[in-house]
This record gives C-alpha cells, sequence and structure tokens, in this order.
C-alpha cells in the first residue's frame, strides 16, 4: 500500500489503522482509498486525487483482495471515501465483480467509509431509448460475458449496501481514448457507443463525484464535453 499527501508527506508510512488521518481532521476521517490504483484508470483516479490535496492510499492485489471484505476493511479505515477500478482478466466476471460488490458492501460500512465511486461499464448502461448499449444493434457481442458480469456486480453492491454507505458507479458512456490528454471537463450521457473520454477527464468526474457526490445508487455514464 502507498498512502501519499501532497501536504503531509509522512502519512506515507505504511500504517494503514486509520488513528493518523483521523486526527489529522479534528476525528473525522478523511482521504480517498483506491483500489486498482495502479491499474490504467485507478493511476488517472489517484492522480487526480492527488491533485486535489487528498491523502490518497493505494491498494492492489499487493495489499490485499478487494473481494474479501476483512481486507477492504483494513485498507479502508481511516478513509472517508473509496474509489474502486479492479479488472481480473483470471476471474470469472460473473463471480469477481459481485464478490467485489458484496466485500465492498460489508468492508466499506465497517470501515466507516460513507461514499463509494465504482469504475463501471458502459456496455451496462442505458443507452437514450433504454436499452443497454450490449443489447443495441450492431454491439460487438464477444465480451458480453464480461459484460453481464459487471452488471451483475452492480446489482449486487444495490442488494447488499447498507443504508449508510452512498455508492455510485461511474463509467465512459462509450469507451476511454487512452491516448487523449484531455479537456479539462466532461459531461453526463447515455450510453453510446461512439463517445470517447480521456483518462484524465473521467478521474474527474469521478473526483467530484467523491467530493460533492450527485449521483446516488444509480451508474452514470461521462463523455468528453
Ligand atoms: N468502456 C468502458 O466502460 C471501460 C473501458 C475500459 C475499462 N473499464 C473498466 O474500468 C475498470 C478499470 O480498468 P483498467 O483498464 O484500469 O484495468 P487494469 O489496468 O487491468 O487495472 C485493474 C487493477 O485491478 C486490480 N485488481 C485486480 N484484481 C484485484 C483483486 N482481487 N484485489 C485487489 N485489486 C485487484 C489490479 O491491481 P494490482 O495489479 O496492483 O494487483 C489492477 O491494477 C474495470 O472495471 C474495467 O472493466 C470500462
Amino acid at each position: 500500500m502507498t498512502t501519499t499527501n501532497e501536504n503531509d508527506n509522512n502519512d506515507n508510512d505504511g500504517n494503514n489503522d486509520g488513528n493518523n488521518s483521523a486526527s489529522k481532521s479534528g476525528g473525522r476521517p478523511d482521504g480517498v482509498v483506491v483500489f486498482g490504483a495502479r491499474g490504467r484508470i485507478g493511476r488517472a483516479v489517484a492522480a487526480e486525487a492527488r491533485s486535489r490535496g487528498l491523502r490518497v492510499t493505494e491498494a492492489g492485489r499487493a495489499e490485499g483482495d478487494v473481494t474479501s471484505a476483512v481486507d477492504v476493511a483494513r485498507l479502508a479505515a481511516g478513509h472517508r471515501a473509496a474509489v474502486v477500478s479492479v479488472y481480473d482478466g483470471r476471474a470469472v466476471p460473473g463471480e469477481f465483480f459481485p464478490a467485489v460488490a458484496r466485500a465492498l458492501a460489508e468492508g466499506l460500512s465497517r470501515a466507516g467509509v460513507d461514499r463509494l465511486v465504482v469504475v463501471g461499464l458502459a456496455s451496462v448502461l442505458a443507452t437514450d431509448s433504454g436499452a443497454l448499449l450490449m443489447d443495441t444493434p450492431g454491439y460487438p457481442q464477444e465480451w458480453r460475458e464480461f459484460s453481464a458480469g459487471h452488471g451483475a456486480g452492480t446489482e449486487a453492491l444495490a442488494a447488499a449496501a447498507p443504508a449508510g454507505l452512498d455508492w455510485a458507479v461511474v463509467s465512459p458512456s462509450g469507451d476511454f481514448d487512452h491516448d487523449a490528454a484531455g479537456t479539462g471537463g466532461y459531461r453526463f450521457a447515455a450510453a453510446d457507443a461512439g463517445h470517447r473520454i480521456a483518462p484524465a477527464d473521467f478521474a474527474r468526474a469521478v473526483l467530484d463525484e467523491v467530493q460533492q457526490p450527485t449521483v446516488h445508487a444509480a451508474h452514470a455514464g461521462v463523455v468528453q464535453p
């Protein structure tokens, strides 16, 4: 685990018992734990959080298993919010994403984290017609099992999240443009296969939802303005 804060690098001590952060914020936990922080999207999210002066704890498999409520609770302790941006190519999607959701619901609740933003998948976001993107004519079907697994994760989160956990799923409304530098902005949009967003802009949307939540118990898509 790596914990950094532009304002206080002394937090980078590997001690994640939550006492440091709570005492520095007058008894209220602060900061954000990012599960999957070394992945392509998690990196952008962690960088955006740091740029806002937030204390960031980076968590990947080396620090714990995001499908374990015990590990989630340990890593999330002392933080106000959590972001999850995970993918495991070896796992069965229909098992992995619901397991992640259940572990988050239980583990974050135990840790006292009250805001969760999950990086989701556009394929299971509704289009303007109401149909999910993956159900629209011409949409590639080879990743359907993966898409359905992502969707099952959101359903599991909706079923398992306790009342005190304010959660949101945010995904591109179409896809990432991994080579784009970012525009500095974004807008919410229904799913559209042609939409693109840079990871840096997507990270802005995620951090806005961490700091000033507007999406509650729902999946929202974002696209470049
Ligand atoms: N069009 C779209 O909507 C779209 C497009 C692309 C991606 N996405 C979604 O965005 C999310 C992130 O994708 P990405 O491309 O950034 O993935 P990535 O680069 O493969 O990173 C995923 C991260 O997940 C972590 N991870 C995997 N299994 C874990 C476990 N059991 N416990 C803890 N950490 C675990 C890994 O951490 P370590 O390596 O440190 O262990 C890894 O860094 C995924 O959910 C993906 O489906 C959506």
